[in-house]
């Protein structure tokens, strides 16, 4: 019996595929099109005939561990043991997958907020979880009724996103102080926080579960340095988590990776002298606000984004067809490619939204926005 029945190709590839067919600007799928930055290409230039080429310990190459702790400590304040406490991951993916597997056990509740990134429910099928989705707000904030009254004694861990793939939203102050009331209240409920995005918000600055002392001991932290750095076909990403969570987690990823890509480790790592993450949001804001200002008198009506590579619009104004049609016929009829909304949702609730990825470059986004003016 399989294990994952109603797993298809995804929303991502399909689109992608059908937007190559039809020769269409592809705002689908999240990935930039801009080059890398020269500087890395040259690191990693310099770097490939040099010694770099075998296993790295399994938790990660311990330059690039130090790394990432003095970065945790200047963004976030937080001390964290390399030894203990992180581990490199293939992407922010198997991050993900790693955590629900070794902590998630047979029959245990997965408490996931909809619309969400499509990797979590299977993830936890996998581990023989059961998944829960529970409805964001209309304005995509969390509903604390609805999470606190999806709670049993069999609720294992509670999957957040900051800031939020599809919707761009972020948690604020209140946000978190109404989650660490409730989970204060059940001990035994692990939280497990996808902030791959972290460097890309626009109008007040993400909140970390790293700057959390209610939550960090039960927590575990996904990162992408492959959407930090505009490196996603890269995959590395790392987690952060309490020492007991960490344990389990590494038996996991010894057996499913081991160690991560060593030449990626090794150029990163080199890289991380020299980035600027505080530039990122300001390249993002740019590209926002050129999407965004481009489309403000077109038919779409523009959702409040606060942060990601993604743009929410509503296009009932348009068309009446469902969200996945409708995505179709602009390939294929219009030539741009997006995301339908209703794929994050469990049960395809369809609200005539698409999501536009604008992490492209300025003339991608022109062209763009010039045929979506004309619809
Ligand atoms: C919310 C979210 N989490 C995780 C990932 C996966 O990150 P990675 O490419 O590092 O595996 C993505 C990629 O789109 C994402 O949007």
């Amino acid at each position: 019996m399989s294990k994952l029945p109603n797993a298809t190709a995804s929303i991502f590839s399909v689109m992608s595929q059908l937007a190559n067919k039809h020769n269409a600007i592809n705002l689908s799928q999240g990935f930039p099109n801009f080059p890398v930055d020269e500087r890395l290409l040259q690191i990693h230039e310099r770097l490939l005939n040099e010694n770099i080429h075998q296993y790295t310990p399994m938790a990660g190459l311990p330059s690039l561990l130090n790394k990432i702790a003095s970065l945790t400590n200047k963004n976030y304040q937080r001390e964290i043991n390399t030894d203990t406490e992180l581990l490199i991951t293939s992407g922010a993916t198997q991050g993900i997958f790693t955590t629900i597997n070794a902590l998630v056990n047979y029959g245990d509740d997965v408490l996931i907020l909809d619309p969400s990134y499509d990797s979590y429910e299977p993830s936890v099928l996998v581990a023989g979880g059961k998944p829960v989705r529970i409805s964001l707000n209309d304005d995509y904030s969390p509903n604390f009724n609805r999470i606190e009254a999806a709670i049993t004694a069999k609720t294992k861990l509670l999957i957040i996103n900051n800031p939020h793939n599809p919707t761009g939203k972020i948690w604020n102050e209140q946000d978190f102080e109404a989650l660490e009331t409730i989970l204060e209240k059940y001990e035994n409920i692990l939280l497990l926080s996808d902030e791959v995005y972290e460097y890309i918000s626009f109008k007040h600055p993400h909140i970390s579960v790293n700057t959390r002392p209610k939550l960090i001991n039960r927590a575990i932290i996904a990162s992408s340095f492959g959407k930090s750095l505009h490196v996603t076909g890269w995959k590395v990403g790392y987690l952060i988590a309490p020492e007991p969570l960490m344990k389990e987690i590494k038996k996991v990823h010894q057996f499913l990776v081991f160690s991560v890509n060593s030449t990626a480790q090794h150029v990163i790592t080199k890289y991380l002298d020299i980035v600027n993450f505080d530039e990122i949001s300001t390249m993002y804001a740019n590209k926002r606000a050129l999407f965004l200002e481009g489309i403000q008198s077109s038919c779409f009506k523009i959702l409040p984004s606060e942060g990601t590579y993604f743009q929410v619009v509503n296009y009932s104004e348009i068309s009446n067809k469902n969200d996945v049609e409708f995505a179709k016929e602009l390939i294929t009829k219009y030539g741009v490619a997006a995301i339908p909304i209703s794929v994050f949702y469990k049960d395809a609730t369809d609200k005539k939204m698409l999501r536009f990825c604008f992490a492209k470059t300025d003339e991608t986004l022109i062209n763009a926005v010039k045929i979506l003016n004309n619809i």
